[in-house]
């Protein structure tokens, strides 16, 4: 009988310990993607850096910069303006981003990457693509009537 109390207490510790970790894990994994650190005049993104130089700057060995200006209804820094938005496999890339008019949403889906680009705030991300590929960026803010085709692409070659 005694045993069985035991035992009872021991199962009852597992759950408690596994419970602890799969809490951990959660909280780990919620962590919100983006972060809001300082604000800009809207007015005046394309004269304040870093956004007044949009695109992809090697920052160090395996690490890239990606300074991207978003409008409606596309984004400076992608491969209209900037065809050099390639980064290799294995490369963590930070996404430092802002909006000069409305509220844009800034996806790639896949990865960690989504954050709500509000006009004169600086949006923060970063995201490591080891898998070689055409990764999309969508807008998944509604902004206009030209919504839907607010895309662009990065490219892990
Ligand atoms: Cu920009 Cu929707």
């Amino acid at each position: 009988r005694l045993e069985k109390i035991w035992l009872t207490v021991g199962i009852a510790m597992l759950f408690v310990f596994l419970g602890v970790i799969g809490v951990s894990a959660f909280a780990m994994g919620t962590q919100p993607p983006s972060r809001h650190h300082h604000m800009i005049d809207p007015a005046k993104v394309n004269e304040t850096a870093p956004f007044n130089q949009p695109g992809v700057f090697q920052v160090g060995k395996t690490e890239y910069e990606a300074v991207i200006v978003s409008y409606a209804f596309g984004y400076t820094g992608g491969p209209e303006e900037q065809p050099e938005m390639r980064v290799p496999a294995g490369s963590t890339v930070h996404f430092t981003a802002t909006s000069t008019d409305v509220v844009h949403g800034f996806e790639i889906p896949g990865t960690n990457v989504n954050m709500m680009l509000v006009p004169g705030e600086v949006s923060q991300v970063s995201h490591t693509f080891d898998r070689k590929g055409e990764y999309l960026i969508l807008c998944n803010e509604y902004c206009g009537t030209g919504h839907e085709y607010m895309m662009t692409k990065l490219i892990v070659e």
